[in-house]
């Protein structure tokens, strides 16, 4: 690994005398931010070398990162922060930060504002702490921005603080860059070590090629690094999970279709067209909907940026629509099997498996929806049942387990494909009732379940009543019947 990194070095050398201009090997970074994906970054930084100092105006993350303990919650993250303390220091000082290190990135919230945008009010704290260190900075120091912003923010927005509150030129004194990270909440860790690339929005070239350095030496996978204005960068991570929500709902929309075609099967047809290399099988099976603190604020945002610059940018209103109504469609296709004030189990409350964050997620819709249809629901996660607890106070309860949860519930909806409700057998689901209904999402129950005596198994994206769907299907040639499913 020591050879690796000299020869990178040599490498980036050769390179930067080209272009006329010299920057000692990185060696000390900070980490301004020390929240989900800051504070796994920092961690992952210190394990592939380099000496890092977290800032984060919090002092229970600042401590935790002192005591060696993970500032925020990620699968894995205590374990490697404790494996790596040596390298790890917190502050809650950005002047310390800056002065002791020749690169920070900057991962502070970027929240959705009532217009759609992100708010660039911690940034904007951050970048003032920033500038005013860099202020009595004696090197040059690349600050790099990490948090996802949109178009111009970075240039426009940020930059001029900088400027501003340090005295000082960008590209002269200090260096500026946007860098997203493209991690999942849950495998942070293994996202940001082995990435599919590197996205680098420069200010000029010098400070581009400082953080290509410092990718080279922290990626597993050898991921290249794409260098580009800021704009380009900023537009290009936000159209990426827009792109990723407009894959996932052309699945949904799918599993729509076959529920409505005889013998109709997403599965089926999503590993089919999977298979062309121009679509790919990632993102594209048919489930319940997109959520999270990602994927659908980036749609709405990317939209309004749109809009304001009068880009033609429906596709992304309809995508955003279509996935909202996704709980409230599946409730009215559904009412043939939701008996008038009967109890319904929700399982699933997170916006995935594995996951406590329930922001945007289909699972909580969903019980909104069927709550307002007058039937009394009962939901569970397993990690996320506390933040669900307060978010569902006025529609739904929230059992402690699986099994109080199924108890009463005659009809049971699975909206994440959770282990936990995979390996729930039959006799587990029927409990000590003669009957239940299992309405499954994803598909995911093992077939002993599906065909348990007493179970009566829906898996949503396949055809519901074959010949109903013939009929429908036969009068679309016939130019009868206009019956729907
Ligand atoms: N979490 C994700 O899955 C993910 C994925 C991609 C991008 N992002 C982006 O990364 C950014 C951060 O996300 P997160 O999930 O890590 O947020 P988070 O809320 O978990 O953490 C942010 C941290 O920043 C700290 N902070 C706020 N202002 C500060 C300041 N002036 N100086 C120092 N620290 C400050 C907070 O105390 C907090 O610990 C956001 O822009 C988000 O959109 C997040």
């Amino acid at each position: 690994m020591i050879l690796g990194i000299y020869a990178n070095f040599f490498l980036l050398t050769a390179r930067l005398t080209n272009n006329q201009f010299n920057i000692m090997l990185i060696q000390n970074i900070s980490v301004i931010g020390l929240g989900k994906l800051g504070g796994t970054m920092a961690g992952c930084l210190a394990s592939r070398g380099f000496n890092v100092i977290g800032v984060d105006v919090s002092y229970p993350a600042v401590e935790a990162l002192n005591a060696g303990r993970a500032p925020a919650q990620e699968t894995g993250l205590d374990e490697l922060i404790y494996a790596n303390r040596n390298r790890l220091r917190g502050t809650p000082s950005h002047e310390e930060a800056i002065l002791g290190s020749e690169l920070s990135f900057v991962i502070v919230p970027t929240p959705s504002d009532d217009r759609g945008a992100f708010s660039l009010q911690y940034a904007a704290h951050a970048f003032e702490a920033i500038g005013k260190a860099l202020a009595t900075c004696d090197h040059y120091h690349t600050v790099v921005l990490t948090s996802t912003v949109l178009p111009g923010a970075t240039r426009y927005g940020l930059l001029p603080i900088l400027e501003q509150h340090s005295g000082k030129k960008c590209g002269q004194d200090f260096g500026l860059c946007y860098s997203p990270e493209f991690i999942a909440l849950g495998t942070v860790i293994r996202d940001y070590l082995n990435p599919d690339f590197y996205l680098v929005g420069q200010f000029d070239d010098r400070c581009g090629a400082a953080l290509e350095s410092v990718n080279t030496r922290t990626a597993l996978n050898c991921a290249p690094t794409k260098r580009m204005s800021l704009e380009n960068a900023e537009l290009a991570k936000i159209s990426i999970n827009s792109f990723v929500t407009l894959k996932i709902s052309y699945a949904n929309m799918l599993a729509d279709f076959c529920e409505r075609i005889p013998g109709g099967d997403v599965d089926v047809v999503s590993d089919a067209i999977g298979l062309d290399k121009r679509i790919g099988r990632r993102y594209l099976t048919g489930g319940f909907g997109y959520g999270g603190p990602c994927f659908p604020r980036d749609n709405v945002a990317l939209n309004f940026v749109g809009d304001h610059l009068g880009a033609s940018c429906e596709l992304l209103h309809v995508n955003d629509e279509f996935n909202r109504g996704i709980a409230e469609r599946y409730v009215n296709r559904l009412r043939p099997y939701l008996r008038n004030n009967s109890t319904v189990a929700v399982l699933g409350l997170a916006y995935k498996p594995l996951s406590h964050v329930i922001e945007e997620s289909s699972g909580i819709f969903l019980c909104k929806a069927l709550s307002s249809l007058g039937l009394r629901v009962i939901g569970f996660d397993p990690l996320a049942n506390d933040a669900a607890r307060t978010a569902l106070q006025n529609y739904a309860l929230v059992a402690d387990s699986l099994r109080a949860c199924l108890q009463d519930a005659e009809t049971v909806l699975i909206t994440t494909p959770d282990d936990a409700f995979k390996q729930f057998t039959g006799e587990d689901y029927l409990g000590e009732k003669s009957s239940v209904t299992l309405i499954d999402f994803w598909r995911c129950l093992p077939e002993s379940t599906r065909n348990h005596p007493g179970i009566r198994y829906i898996p949503m994206g396949h055809c519901l009543d074959d010949s109903a769907a013939a009929s429908a299907l036969k009068g679309l040639w016939r130019g009868g019947s206009n019956s729907t499913l």
